[in-house]
């Protein structure tokens, strides 16, 4: 029986990742797809219980599941700790490296239900369907780092200050592989791909352009454009629908996703797909939300989505796929919205009875 490793982890994780295992439970059996849960402890969580954010088990027993589903880590409780300690770094960092996740998949698509609930107009933002390719393991994330005390003369007087240093590197086989997986995925799409870089500044953004023009005479099906970072954040919010497929570096992705999110609405709309490595890691694109947490407040359709992809992507199970995805449209199509999404005329509902609503319509 495939089993699936769940990890609430930290702030609203609790609370949405019991709805989406409750609509996976659902949907499986329809497809015949019999599904054992395991939980595991990851974040601030597993910090005040055995005292380490990544546990060693939690690592072993992603890597003996068929998938991982994650809700989010860290919080205020933990943002005293030391920076290498932290959740963020010291839990999800490893976890993705660890797995060998090098890419992560956003797709961003605006329900036609909320095209008011953006904050960017409604001609804009209507039939935004794009995804956001993001390189995972790689870049400033996991470069070298280092901070030291430096000296240096002003005046007659020496003075001393310190320096922090973070380094971007990327190699072109992480550079192919990455590309690889969007010109493929692309081709399952419109063919269209932007490959976003900093190509008139970075060095690593240069390799990245020469990289992407060298493998481009292998996919004639593919229309490859390159766009600078900067330009396609600009771009984002002029016009949404020039953009398909889109693949960029770590640090860029991490933004530009975020700043995409809100073309579908809220960020808590957001799904994401990890992999590339021997098992596959599904969470929401959004954080743990600590302002929110336990008080029902949080929209658990992001991470609903995440289990839609699993079903697609590791359990080859598009029409169970798109099943939620369709649950999920009708409910909002019937009303119904947690804060993040709310509008005039709608019914807001908390999260458990936004996870109850979608599953009654599966
Ligand atoms: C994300 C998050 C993480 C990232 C943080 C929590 C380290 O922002 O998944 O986008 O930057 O990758
Ligand atoms: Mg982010």
């Amino acid at each position: 029986m495939p089993k699936i490793l769940v990890l609430p982890g930290d702030g609203i994780g609790p609370e949405i990742v019991p709805e989406a295992v409750k609509v996976l439970e659902k949907v499986a059996p329809k497809y015949g797809l019999e599904l054992e849960f395991q939980e595991g402890l990851i974040g601030g969580a597993a910090i005040d219980k055995v005292g380490k954010s990544l546990p060693e088990e939690t690592l072993e027993a992603s890597r003996a599941s068929d998938a991982v589903l994650l809700g989010a880590v860290g919080g205020p409780k933990w943002d005293t700790l030391p920076a290498s300690e932290r959740p963020e770094v010291a839990a999800l960092l490893p976890l993705r490296k660890g797995l060998g996740l090098y890419a992560n998949i956003r797709p961003c698509l605006l329900y036609s239900a909320l095209a008011d609930s953006s904050t960017l107009k409604k001609e804009v933002v209507e039939g935004t369907d794009l995804v956001v390719i993001r390189e995972l393991t790689g870049g400033l994330y996991f470069g070298k780092k280092s901070r030291e005390t430096y000296t240096f003369s002003s005046g007659d007087k020496t003075e001393s200050a310190e320096r922090a240093i973070d380094t971007l590197v990327y190699t072109t086989p992480e550079i192919k592989r990455i590309l690889a997986l969007a010109f493929d995925l692309a081709k399952k799409r419109s063919g269209k791909v932007t490959s976003v870089d900093k190509a008139n500044v970075l060095e690593s953004s240069r390799l990245w352009r020469e990289t992407a023009d060298k493998m481009i005479e292998e996919y004639p099906e593919i229309n490859l454009e390159h766009i600078y970072v900067d330009n396609c954040a600009m771009q984002l919010v002029r016009n949404p629908k020039q953009f398909d497929v889109i693949v960029t570096e770590n640090t860029f992705g991490d933004i530009l996703s975020d700043q995409a999110s809100m073309l579908s609405g809220s960020i808590g709309m957001l799904p994401s797909a990890s992999v590339g490595g021997e098992v596959a890691l599904y969470e929401p694109s959004h954080g743990s939300a600590p302002d929110i947490a336990g008080k029902d407040l949080a929209n658990p359709i992001a991470t609903i989505l995440s289990v839609a992809m699993m079903l697609e992507i590791t359990f080859d199970l598009p029409d169970a796929a798109q099943s939620i995805r369709k649950a999920v449209g009708d409910v909002l199509e019937a009303g119904y919205r947690t804060g993040d999404i709310m509008s005039p005329g709608c019914r807001q509902v908390g999260t458990v009875e936004m996870g109850a609503l979608i599953r009654e319509r599966l």
